[in-house]
């Protein structure tokens, strides 16, 4: 692994411009630079470059990207090439993990790692105590080897266990690994307490960090993870790979389910194959870990809503690892399935049986862009034309984009010719006028905070991070881009960017990447950015107001929780807080 703070520095110090116009000559064109696309045919230049925020963006065929993007792109590099490439342009040099081992850093991350195995060996013993934990894992049809295969644990209840594990409770390792958390007066306490340990390996087959689930169904979270450390990034791992890894070659296949149960039930019942994702959406990175052991991916979500959302999510999310030789498809339980339930009541053949008749992802794409769009009128057509045109531009597998293509042309009832004009044809781009509208008109609060941010980071401050919530994708990449800006406040916007890659949908990464590219320059980012703030905030306090008068509305002032005191606390406050901004 390069180090992330390593990508960031070389993005901020390199410029695109030099190292595009090597390979296709730049010519000025405003703020920007611009060229014939060299990624599709043309012959007036829709292809440009932006200096201040080192992007590329087509939009003719939609290629954009940063400088190790292009290269990755143009030269067919790998990203480690890409990276070593432009290091070599600006006089850098890669660190690599296994050099110097005198370094303190390096040195952390042995001890990491044993203390994480340590912990799971306590964990285990203490699961082979607990009558309760025990008794909770049989009374879910676990037997005792399957437990064992997965090296299942239980953490006790109580605030300090992890004293009795480690001599040194108060090292910085124990936090930095997740183990042990601190309040806020600097207390330290277990992270995981009365939970049964599901540990997450490595390919290597060493623990990495956990994942616990409450055995009192009224404890929330239901599941807690160990936090991104440095040994543990969720948008690169998968729960059960290691362990899955030679069924997933004997069967041909993976099988992407949500959840550790389900992962643990299958195995149990002979699916070997199956991994789950940690609790995050499946990421291009997911993808391409497995296509490394397969090249057949069945993906199954449970029947329930959220399990819809995240099975698309993981579609959208697929597209750009896509190649000709992949076979995805998408497998939908009955609604108040999940494998795990669905396996013991039905058992592997059935489970199996039902793989075979997955939906292509291919076909599911079609199926869920028709699902409220009957595709009568024009409009609907244009519609379905306009969610569909962002899909077909990251497929890279020419076969699978053609094919689909072919599908969209038909069922919108123009020929293939028509529609590739047509996807290509900019809808928004070319008139100079059009670009800042766009950005004013269609963008919403969140995403032009954002946007305003990835120009300026350097003007957010700690206190954005306290009323910025996490309900909504949108809203998620938005906290993850507050945090990113806060460490990186002078990095350039593609640089931040890059570092929000798989914090979210890569359909939503892009949307901003676009619109970031379409932004219009002269506008006074500092005041954008404070009125979005304003904005925004105000957007919060209303809903809150509105939620807590729901709920006073059936409550009688006794009964309020400490929550709703502490709200009420809150909206007095409000006022007061506005005008720290
Ligand atoms: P589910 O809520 O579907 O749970 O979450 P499950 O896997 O069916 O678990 P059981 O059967 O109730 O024990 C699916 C996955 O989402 C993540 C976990 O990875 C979980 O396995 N998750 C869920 C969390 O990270 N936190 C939560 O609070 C809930
Ligand atoms: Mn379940």
């Amino acid at each position: 692994m390069i180090p992330e703070s390593f990508i960031q520095e070389l993005i901020n110090r390199v410029d695109i411009i030099d190292v595009i116009d090597k390979s296709v000559p730049l010519k000025k064109a405003g703020a920007n630079y611009s060229a014939c696309c060299p990624f599709h045919n043309e012959k007036s230049p829709s292809f440009t470059v932006s200096p201040s925020k080192q992007f590329y963006h087509c939009f003719g065929c939609g290629a954009h990207g940063t400088a190790i993007g292009f290269l990755m792109e143009y030269q067919g590099l790998s990203f480690v090439e890409a990276v070593q490439e432009l290091a070599k342009m600006v006089g850098m040099i890669v660190p690599q993990e296994t050099r110097d081992p005198e370094k303190p850093q390096q040195k952390a991350i042995p001890g990491m790692q044993e203390a994480l195995q340590a912990a799971l060996n306590y964990y285990r013993a203490e699961l082979k105590k607990s009558q309760r934990a025990i008794d909770y894992l049989k009374g879910r049809g676990l037997s005792g080897k399957v437990a064992g295969q997965f090296q299942m644990g239980y953490a006790p209840a109580g605030w300090q266990n992890l004293q009795s594990v480690f001599s040194q409770y108060d090292s910085e390792i124990l936090a930095t690994i997740g183990l042990v958390v601190e309040n806020e007066q600097g207390k330290r306490y277990d992270r995981f307490r009365d939970r049964i340990m599901f540990p997450i390996h490595d390919q290597k087959g060493q623990v990495i960090g956990f994942g616990g689930r409450v055995i009192n169904p009224e404890d929330t979270p239901k599941y807690y993870n160990s936090p991104e450390t440095p040994l543990f990034q969720k948008g690169h791992e998968l729960y059960g790979l290691f362990m899955a890894r030679r069924a997933m070659r004997d069967a041909g296949r993976a099988l992407v389910v949500e959840g550790y149960m389900d992962v643990v039930a299958l195995a149990q019942y002979g699916i070997e194959y199956a991994v789950a994702a940690l609790g995050t959406a499946t990421t291009p990175f997911h993808i391409t870990k497995l296509m490394r052991q397969t090249d057949e991916i069945v993906f199954c979500f449970d029947g329930d809503n959220a399990g819809k959302k995240a099975a698309w999510r993981a579609a959208m999310n697929a597209l750009p690892a896509l190649n000709d030789g992949l076979k995805l498809s998408f497998l939908f339980l009955p609604e108040e399935h999940d494998p795990d339930s669905y396996v013991r009541e039905f058992g592997k053949e059935a489970f199996e049986a039902k793989m075979q008749v997955a939906l292509p992802l291919s076909q599911y794409i079609i199926q869920h862009l028709s699902e409220e769009n009957s595709l009568q009128s024009q409009e609907d057509k244009v519609q379905f034309l306009n969610e569909v045109e962002p899909i077909l531009q990251q497929i890279q597998a020419p076969r699978l984009r053609l094919l689909l293509s072919k599908r969209v042309a038909e069922l919108t009832g123009i020929s293939l010719g028509e529609m590739k004009s047509m996807i290509k044809m900019p809808t928004i781009q070319r008139t100079k006028t059009a670009a800042p509208r766009q950005v004013r008109t269609t963008v919403s609060l969140h995403r032009r905070f954002l946007l305003m941010l990835l120009m300026r980071p350097d003007l957010v401050v700690q206190q954005d991070l306290e009323w910025v919530q996490s309900n909504t994708e949108e809203e998620r990449l938005l906290s993850a881009g507050i945090q990113v800006a806060l460490t990186y406040p002078s990095s350039k916007p593609a640089a931040i960017l890059h570092q929000l890659q798989d914090k979210a949908d890569a359909r939503l990464v892009r949307e901003v990447e676009r619109e970031l590219h379409l932004l219009d320059e002269s506008l006074d980012i500092e005041l954008e950015f404070n009125g979005a703030r304003h904005q925004l905030m105000e957007m919060y306090q209303q809903q809150s107001h509105t939620s807590l008068l729901d709920r006073l509305k059936e409550k009688s002032l006794s009964e309020l929780t400490e929550q709703d005191r502490a709200l009420l606390k809150t909206l007095g406050n409000s006022a007061k807080n506005k005008q720290q901004f």
